[in-house]
């Protein structure tokens, strides 16, 4: 049989070394030891942007970008889009399995009973601007929930770890309706428990402060419960690597979270399905389109919406999505931008400059219409992005912080500056 390992000649010294191939990897600390002089520090790799990099092993998400997989715990994502709840699927990313009848209602119990956030932190929401951005109250408000449970800090205590995840993700929905509710100056919906996840999100987001008996739409409920589990994690995308990183340095999940809310906020993230709006508005015909994709081909901006860092054939959640947004559609009506939207796709996977970058839909390109069908102002966009991903984080990070082989983030560098400068006085210069 062939030997898994890789034979390394150095053609400095004419030495060789055999690295050991594991999964499909060789280690980064192994070519350490290739040096020309002993006291060298030894061969670095070079990756910027991780593009080539495993910085973990994980258990919680599958992807196979080639052939358009994604799997929770080995659960086909498109399974779980049809029968599961977000509740349940985030149960599956925590504990490695889904769970039977009793565990499953324990941990909606738990989730349920804490939503309510302290009264202070009603009046945290009020000293923001009505005019500030909703991702950016996200991702302040989750950073003070640190301030509140002082035993977010026993990181290494599993049970204080559960109780902190419980937390985040019942409360996730709660800031993410005051911050809402404080755009439009309408009073804050306190949490009903006797509602589901997604309907308790509608009702905080939707009710009228004198409204009774409110019940969601149950066609829009479960779109927006199909939405957080299509969104619920990602592996190693950009957000869950700031939580595992943050993390490492073991604060609070809460601080950690706050991190992860913030690399999310970018339009290259979860601020794409942002853009994806403003890119279909600044459209506004299709008559315009040829003349947008000439630009987007001449280098004068990205179709946003497209294209994908680890997906090179399609996006198995865009699928799913569009199936979605007809259902949504059925009961608000068609957003107008639909067909600018289809005919973008159309001519775009018959192009050759998208065809050959492997360029296709990615999740951002329907999720953004369906929220604007809903009723949601661009700006939420990222927050509802951020709500179910909650989840995702913190299984990425109880991961992490059991894993024996992990330590505290820090990467090396190539250093291109200057050396041996020789301070002179401010007068001299
Ligand atoms: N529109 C036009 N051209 C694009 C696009 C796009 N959306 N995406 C990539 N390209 C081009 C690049 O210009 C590059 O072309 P070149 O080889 O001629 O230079 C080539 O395709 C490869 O692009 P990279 O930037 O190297 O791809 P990378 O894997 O780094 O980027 C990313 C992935 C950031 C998602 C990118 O495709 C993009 O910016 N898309 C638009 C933003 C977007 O929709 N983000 C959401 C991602 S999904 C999510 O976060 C949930």
């Amino acid at each position: 049989m062939a030997k898994e390992t890789l034979s390394v000649t150095d053609n400095r010294t004419g030495k060789q070394y055999e690295i050991p191939i594991e999964d499909g990897t060789v280690r980064a600390m192994d070519f350490r030891q290739i040096r020309v002089e002993d006291d060298d520090f030894g061969l670095m790799t070079y990756d910027p942007a991780f593009t080539n990099t495993a910085s973990c092993r994980s258990a919680i998400t599958y992807i196979d970008g080639d052939k358009g997989i994604l799997e929770y715990r080995g659960y086909p994502i498109e399974q779980l889009a049809e029968h599961s709840t977000y509740l349940e699927t985030a149960y599956l990313l925590l504990n490695d399995k889904l769970p039977n009848e009793k565990e499953l209602k324990e941990w909606v119990h738990n989730i349920t009973y804490h939503t309510m956030v302290h009264e202070n932190i009603k009046r945290f929401v009020d000293g923001f601007n009505y005019d500030s951005h909703p991702m950016g109250m996200l991702i302040g408000t989750v950073g003070a929930l640190s301030t509140y449970y002082p035993d977010g800090k026993d990181v290494d205590d599993a049970q204080a770890r559960e109780l902190q995840t419980w937390r985040l993700i019942a409360k996730m929905p709660t800031i993410a309706a005051y911050a809402y509710r404080r755009t439009r100056g309408l009073p804050i919906i306190y949490p009903d428990n006797a509602m589901s996840f997604p309907a308790n999100f509608c009702s905080m987001l939707w009710r009228h402060v004198s409204e009774k008996d409110y019940r969601p739409d149950p066609v829009l409920e479960k779109a927006i419960d199909v939405l957080f589990i299509l969104h619920a994690d990602h592996e190693q995308n950009c957000s869950a690597n700031a939580m595992r990183a943050v993390g490492s340095s073991r604060p609070d999940p809460f601080s950690a979270t706050a991190a992860a809310c913030a690399a999310l906020y970018g339009p290259l993230h979860g601020g794409a399905n942002e853009e994806v709006l403003h890119m279909l508005n600044e459209i506004g015909d299709i008559k315009n389109i040829p003349d947008f994709i000439k630009r987007v081909k001449a280098g004068e901006g990205r179709l946003m919406g497209f294209g994908h860092r680890v997906y090179k054939n399609y996006d198995p959640r865009a699928k799913i999505i569009k199936k979605t947004a007809y259902e949504v559609f059925d009961v608000v009506g068609r957003n107008p931008l639909l067909d600018i939207a289809l005919e973008l796709e159309k001519i775009a996977l018959e192009d050759e400059y998208f065809v050959s970058r492997k360029l296709y839909p990615n999740v951002d390109f329907y999720s953004g219409l369906i929220y604007q069908a809903l009723g949601f102002p661009l700006e939420m966009f990222p927050v509802l992005f951020a709500i179910p991903r909650t989840a995702g984080w913190v299984a990425q990070w109880r991961e992490m912080i059991t894993d024996p082989e992990q330590k505290i983030a820090r990467p090396r560098q190539i250093y291109t500056g200057a050396r041996e400068q020789t301070y002179v006085p401010v007068g001299q210069r």
